[in-house]
């Protein structure tokens, strides 16, 4: 998910996502899994918000424009028990 930069932190992300759940759950899929750089703290905010789970650490998978390695947290959140 990417905001314009001008649009971040008024509550687009979580509406934008509550939505993307709502046709999800409509479609009946099972889950969604998603990986997020460790250091975006608002991200990780929105989704752990909205009921995704930390399942792991990819160390140092992420080669970020300040020419470093970041680590990426793999979330899920599983949407139907079948
Ligand atoms: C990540 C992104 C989609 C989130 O959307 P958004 O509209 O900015 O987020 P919202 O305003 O809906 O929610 C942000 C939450 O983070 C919280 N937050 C804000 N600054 C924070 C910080 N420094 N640390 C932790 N949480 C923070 C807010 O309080 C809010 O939580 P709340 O509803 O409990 O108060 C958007 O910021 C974006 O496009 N970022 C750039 C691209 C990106 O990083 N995408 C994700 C790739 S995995």
């Amino acid at each position: 998910m990417y905001l314009h930069q001008d649009f971040h932190k008024i509550g687009l992300g979580t509406a934008m996502l509550r939505y993307l759940l709502e046709l999800a759950r409509e479609e009946n899929l099972h889950r969604i899994g998603l990986h997020v750089v460790a250091d975006n703290k608002i991200a990780i905010r929105l989704y752990t918000k909205l009921g995704f789970k930390t399942e792991g650490v990819m160390r140092g998978s992420y080669f970020g424009a300040d020419g470093k390695y970041h680590d990426e947290i793999v979330m899920g959140l599983t949407l139907a028990l079948h």
